[in-house]
């Protein structure tokens, strides 16, 4: 049983063995074992890893970049927001949770530490959204779950407004 609340979520280093990480994807595995320090390095995108106390073996990571979004595709309320220029989001390019630890949380675990890195990166750059393609229907339908949205019914574009997000962490707030 993992403790979720004593994974460490931190950017991509040397000292990790990324070698024997496999989320089921080859393409997600190929990329954090061949290309992830380069790129991060490279500041292509930025990786972090999720991993257990003093495990150097990664049980889950994600990679970000940022994109532009065309509002008139995402959603009324971005389209309105964005008359004249296009959607400045952050994109979770790569996001993957090691097969043997699927369905214990890790997924939404790292999914919330996107949106909080996020939500800072808005406090110093306009950032309206986070966006992402998933690479399955039942993996939208996760996402779905985690309360992003489809650009459009039945495709796999999909996004967060970051002010969804502030107005949960409000409400949570007045709450507790
Ligand atoms: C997609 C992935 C990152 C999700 O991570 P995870 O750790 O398995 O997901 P979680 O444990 O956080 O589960 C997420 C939620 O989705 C639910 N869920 C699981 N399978 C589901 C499905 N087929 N449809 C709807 N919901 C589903 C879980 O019950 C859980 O909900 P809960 O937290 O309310 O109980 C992970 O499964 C993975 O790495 N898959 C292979 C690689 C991949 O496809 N990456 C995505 C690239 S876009």
């Amino acid at each position: 049983m993992i403790d979720l609340s004593s994974l460490v979520i931190k950017p991509l280093d040397s000292e990790l063995d990324l070698g024997a990480f496999s989320c089921g994807h080859k393409l997600l595995d190929k990329f954090l074992k061949d290309k992830a320090a380069t790129e991060h390095a490279a500041y292509k995108v930025r990786v972090f890893v999720a991993c257990a106390p003093g495990d150097k073996c990664p049980l889950g990571y994600y990679a970000l970049t940022v994109t532009t979004l065309v509002g008139s595709e995402v959603s009324e309320a971005a389209a309105s927001k964005f008359p004249k220029f296009n959607v400045p989001a952050i994109y979770l390019a790569l996001i993957g949770v090691n097969k043997d630890h699927q369905s214990k949380g890790i997924g939404r675990l790292l999914m919330e530490d996107v949106l909080d890195r996020s939500l800072s990166i808005a406090e110093n750059a306009g950032i309206w959204a986070v966006a992402l393609d998933a690479v399955s229907e039942e993996v939208a339908e996760i996402y779905e779950g985690y309360g992003f949205e489809r650009f459009v019914e039945g495709e796999r574009k999909m996004y967060m407004a970051l002010q969804t997000v502030r107005d949960a962490k409000v409400a949570a707030a007045q709450e507790a």
